[in-house]
């Protein structure tokens, strides 16, 4: 038995925020965020709805293509470092959107591997036989965690969602094949939210001293995420006797594109078999492979039958690599 996806969508808020708008907020140039990291403008939310808006949306997307009720939903995985509230999960506030009565839930923070971690996970209740429908939800909201007086950290993330729906199938030859995952504690100290947490909570102190806001070693994390997903994407390919040429996509998480320009070359990719969107939406942590499986998808760049690698590096540190056959006509 195998996990297929079955139905896939995404929703980015209508609001744009351009290199150019920054350069009237910080010390910043349309001309250094693009040749540093690729974007050109990122989406953000409005400030009264939170994640689950957009979880949900993405969600219902998803329903609608895979032709699916609500009421079929065995389980929701809300894949997210921006929860709507500390508790409940923000998988409770996509069931209660949905109304989808025959499901439990719950919210998994795998930083920007999150969407991966999620897949990984939802596959295996698929796999056991316990469960038939798994809707598997990749949605931040960074645009509340960020400091917009910060020019190292504020130009790089954006607000979006993307989510899939998995499903069995007896067809042993489609759907995730694999997947590598990792975790390392010891990169905590260099990609973090320090604050709001058990070990600091909000406080007048913690508001002071910005610890609510993203956190980013910047340098040692690009130097990490290169070696951390180029590792796991050869690996996974190596281990299933796959080699470049047989690869339809790789997508990996979009965090800057010098990133994915290093890990691709040194898989020997073409630029052309590497989906990018980071131009239009900056990094928007745990949606941006989801984000970016949904538009290939609309675009039908992808076919049954592709195989595609799926990889990313977050906060934690994260990171792994996922290999999957596509399985939608
Ligand atoms: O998704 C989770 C994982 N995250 C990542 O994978 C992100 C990894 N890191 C990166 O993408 C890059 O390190 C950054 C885009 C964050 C920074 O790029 P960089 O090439 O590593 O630049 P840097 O941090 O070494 O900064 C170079 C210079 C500094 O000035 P000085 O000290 O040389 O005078 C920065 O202050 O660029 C300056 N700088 C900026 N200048 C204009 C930093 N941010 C900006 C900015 N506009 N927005």
């Amino acid at each position: 038995m195998r996990t297929i996806i079955t139905g896939v969508g995404h929703f980015v808020p209508d609001q744009k925020l351009t290199n150019k708008d920054f350069e009237k907020m910080v010390d910043t140039s349309d001309e250094w965020i693009t040749t540093r990291t690729g974007i050109k403008e990122r989406r953000i939310l409005d400030k009264n709805k939170g994640t689950s808006y957009m979880a949900s949306k993405a969600a219902e997307i998803v329903l609608e293509q895979a032709n699916i009720s609500a009421d079929e939903i065995d389980l929701i995985i809300v894949a997210t470092v921006t929860p709507d509230m500390p508790v409940p999960a923000t998988a409770a506030l996509v069931q209660k959107d949905l109304k989808a009565k025959n499901c439990w839930g719950f919210d998994l923070n795998g930083g920007c591997t999150g969407f991966i971690c999620a897949l990984a996970t939802g596959s295996q209740f698929i796999e056991s036989g316990r469960h038939q429908k798994v809707m598997v939800i990749g949605a931040d909201k960074m645009s509340t965690v960020l400091n917009y007086q910060d020019r190292t950290t504020c130009v790089l993330f954006g607000d979006g969602a993307g989510a899939v729906m998995l499903e069995p199938s007896i067809e042993d030859d489609q759907g995730v094949q694999d997947f590598v995952l990792h975790l390392d504690g010891l990169g905590a100290e260099y990609l973090n939210i320090a604050g709001g947490g058990s070990l600091h909570p909000a406080s007048y102190d913690t508001v002071k001293q910005n610890l609510h806001y993203v956190y980013q070693d910047g340098k040692t994390v690009f130097k990490h995420a290169v070696n951390g997903m180029t590792e796991v994407s050869e690996l996974i390919m190596e281990r299933n006797k796959l080699s470049a040429g047989d690869i339809k996509f790789l997508i990996p998480h979009q965090a800057n594109y010098r990133i994915i320009d290093a890990v691709a070359k040194k898989m020997g990719l073409n630029p052309d078999k590497v989906v990018i969107n980071i131009n239009k939406y900056g990094n928007t942590t745990a949606a941006t492979i989801p984000l970016a499986v949904s538009e290939a998808h609309q675009e039908r760049k992808i076919r049954k039958g592709d195989w595609l690698v799926m990889t990313a590096f977050g906060a934690g540190f994260t990171w792994g690599s996922l290999l999957l056959k596509w399985a939608i006509d």
